[in-house]
């Protein structure tokens, strides 16, 4: 009895070979999609070179089976389309349906769970340490060394390259998730709770990072940037941003620090040197020598500033920070440019 019977062929006359390209020529297309500072397949961190190794792996093992799978079809249907006994085709069954699968699917299972260990292991325990805190929609970041007192920042996580850096990642609100695709995996950031990545980047630039767990309005909105330096150019860094911002007073001539001041900025934000009492925002000590402004939403410039300022809320729905539309379009230059150098 026959297990396959071959369709009469139909009488349509599509040229296979004109269709046969598509597939490859696609598939090169939305590989070409898969570079860029925000990819697992481009990685940039010994972490993320192995997960990308195993997408790899992955995708091939998916690739092969799918072949396999489909060229017994084809060879059934198209090249042998007699009548198949049934002993061969209950055999083809199980090795092809239940052993074959089975095989691969172990195979590429072991092997993801032989890279785990590796992706676990912690940082340099004696060295620094960064602080992550999510919040709705920004990240709060704190970098720790042994004696030192704690630098505060936002929305940008500064690393050395060629060293593993433990990062240990809270939630101020709901939960939220730490992910940079170029240099590792994601994790949680749970209210109440530490979790724990260890980064190791490989080469320098700026990578994109962002949440990945849903957390609320404008969490498409809450993005950052991992810039990965050398490491003396990272200390050199990180001792510029321990003190006040250069920008601040007394060198003001435009008015900046007084409408921070007035217009009760500061009972939210932090500028070091300027008034030290917000903690509910962003600290912008050094704000003008960062990447992005608003979490990853724009670019650092006077424009950037002025936009944000006058229509914060519009920009990120409910955002905590109300938009300043009161300020006259002078104050907003000033407050602007301000900011802008806060370095
Ligand atoms: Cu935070 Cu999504």
């Amino acid at each position: 009895m026959p297990l396959l019977r071959p369709e009469p062929r139909s009488g349509a006359t599509v040229p296979r070979r004109r269709r046969a390209w598509v597939g490859p020529v696609g598939a090169a297309f939305l590989a070409a999609a898969c570079a860029g500072p925000q990819s697992t397949l481009s990685p940039a961190g010994t972490d993320a070179e192995q997960i990308a190794m195993l997408w790899w792996w992955m995708a091939g093992g998916a690739a092969f089976v799918w072949c396999t799978v489909v060229g017994i079809a084809v060879y059934a249907i198209w090249i042998r389309p007699a009548e198949h006994d049934r002993t061969h085709g209950v055999r083809l069954i199980l090795v092809g349906g239940v052993v074959f699968p089975t095989v691969v699917l172990a195979a590429l299972l072991a092997y993801g769970l032989s890279i785990l260990p590796r992706l676990l292991l912690p940082g340099e325990s004696d060295g620094l340490r960064i602080e992550v805190v999510g919040e709705e929609w920004w990240w709060r970041v704190r970098y720790l060394e042994p004696g030192q007192e704690a630098v505060e920042s936002a929305n940008e996580v500064r690393l050395p390259v060629g060293r593993r850096t433990t990062l240990t990642l809270t939630s101020a609100d709901v939960i939220h998730s730490f992910w940079v695709p170029a240099l590792a995996g994601k994790i949680d950031m749970i209210p109440g709770r530490t979790n724990r990545i260890a980064l190791e980047p490989t080469r320098t630039g700026i990578f994109r990072g962002a949440c990945a767990e849903f957390c609320g309005t404008s969490h498409a909105l809450m993005g950052f940037r991992a810039v990965v330096m050398e490491p003396d150019e990272f200390s050199a860094w990180l001792a510029r941003e321990r003190r006040p911002a250069a920008g601040a007073e007394p060198t003001d001539t435009t008015g900046g620090a007084r409408i921070f001041r007035g217009y009760g900025c500061g009972a939210c934000h932090t500028v070091r040197g300027v008034s030290e009492m917000g903690t509910v925002g962003p600290d912008l000590t050094h704000v003008g020598s960062r990447v992005s402004l608003a979490a990853g939403m724009l670019p650092n410039d006077s424009a950037a500033f002025h936009t944000w300022i006058a229509s914060s809320s519009t920009l990120k729905p409910d955002v905590h920070m109300p938009a300043f539309s009161m300020l006259t379009p002078t104050e907003l230059g000033a407050l602007a440019a301000w900011l802008e150098r806060l370095q």
